[in-house]
């Protein structure tokens, strides 16, 4: 197998630093539009046959050290009794998004062995399909992503009625919070029983917060879903965006691998989180749009900040753009193995 990404999470020696990319499987491949053009995303998704087939697509056609499960954010929210629309051009839509203390309560207890069978499914089968050559990640939003967007009920760059419901009605903001932690830790033990070999979890909005309101009205929530991970024994890597004015608080709620972003440069973030941690990141998805002579420019900068210290794992600071170029990709995974040869 190539055990370079999980040897990477324990920060062990490594022969080169490995290298996934989040989103690596979209829009962005061939492949992948032309399945979209006969299945709706709710299809792919729900598909475990199709999912596979998505998971596999990145890791063909690039050198990537890991696939990760083909998946969204949003199946829990489903689980949970929230009506989710997929509109096309739009992204995801909750007509009907929580507002109240009686929306909170009236959200579904489900077990997530039943309710998202099918995300397990994939990972089965996904194990089967790898074949030991690859490992397989999972993942789940952590419960401020999930919350901000039930609440918003759509993408929304500013979370304001998320805030307010925060500041308003405190007690219904902490039931909600208990409600998605308890069913997302869930989520990922059986993500790991049906044989994820690490997890990621996605905190991608939580930069909308102060320091000191993430400490109150978020990182207990967070803190118990990253426990209950790592409880079984699989890696488990923090992901946040627009956090760089917090990430000691990040990086002490919990995790193996601290996931940043390149608005902070990587070696400022690794000193701040420290040492005993590993780092995954922080290339700008939009470098993948620059010319080739750039990209080489600016990943090879990473991997001098990175200094070659083991438990760095080359990434994206957020999800690969639909519009990247594949030969982007193709040169990026290129680089940095050769770049970065012991
Ligand atoms: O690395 C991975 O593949 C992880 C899986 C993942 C996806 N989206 C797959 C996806 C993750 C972690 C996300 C993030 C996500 N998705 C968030 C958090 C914010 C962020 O961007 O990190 C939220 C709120 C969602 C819900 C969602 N899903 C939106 C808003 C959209 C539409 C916008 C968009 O970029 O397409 C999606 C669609 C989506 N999620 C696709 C994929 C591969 C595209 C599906 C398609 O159109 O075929």
């Amino acid at each position: 197998m190539k055990d370079r990404f999980l040897k990477a999470c324990r920060r062990e020696p490594v022969d080169c630093t490995p290298i996934w990319l989040m989103r690596q499987a979209g829009r962005y491949m061939e492949a992948y539009r032309r399945l979209r053009e006969r299945y709706t995303m709710a299809q792919l998704v729900k598909t475990p046959e199709l999912a596979v087939e998505i998971t596999l697509q990145p890791v063909r056609a690039f050198d990537l050290d890991a696939a990760i499960i083909y998946s969204d954010l949003l199946p829990p929210l489903e689980a949970m009794g929230l009506e989710v629309e997929f509109v096309e051009g739009e992204g995801p839509v909750i007509r009907q998004p929580l507002r109240s203390r009686a929306d909170v309560e009236a959200l579904r207890e489900s077990d997530p062995r039943e309710s998202l069978n099918f995300v397990l499914q994939a990972i089965c089968l996904a194990r089967q399909a790898l074949d030991g050559r690859l490992p397989l990640i999972g993942f789940a939003g952590a419960p401020f992503t999930l919350a901000t967007y039930a609440i918003e009920g759509s993408n929304a760059r500013n979370p304001v009625h998320a805030k307010a419901l925060m500041y308003q009605e405190p007690q219904t903001w902490h039931l909600l919070m208990e409600r998605f932690a308890h069913f997302i830790a869930r989520y990922l033990e059986a993500q790991v029983e049906a044989g994820a070999q690490a997890v990621q979890l996605f905190d991608s909005w939580v930069g909308a917060l102060s320091p000191a309101d993430y400490a109150r009205y978020v990182a207990p929530y967070s803190r118990y879903v990253l426990q209950a991970a790592q409880a079984t024994g699989v890696p488990v890597i923090h992901f946040s965006t627009g956090t760089g004015g917090m990430l000691e608080h990040i990086a002490a709620v919990g995790g193996d691998v601290i996931a940043v972003d390149w608005r902070t440069p990587l070696d400022v973030a690794w000193q701040r989180i420290g040492y005993q941690r590993a780092i995954q990141g922080n290339l700008d998805p939009a470098v993948l749009l620059a010319p080739l002579e750039e990209l080489r420019r600016q990943a090879v900068q990473i991997l001098e900040q990175a200094g070659n210290r083991p438990g760095h794992i080359f990434n994206l600071g957020h999800g690969v753009l639909p519009q990247t170029p594949i030969e982007a990709v193709a040169h990026l995974v290129e680089v940095v193995h050769r770049e970065s040869q012991r």
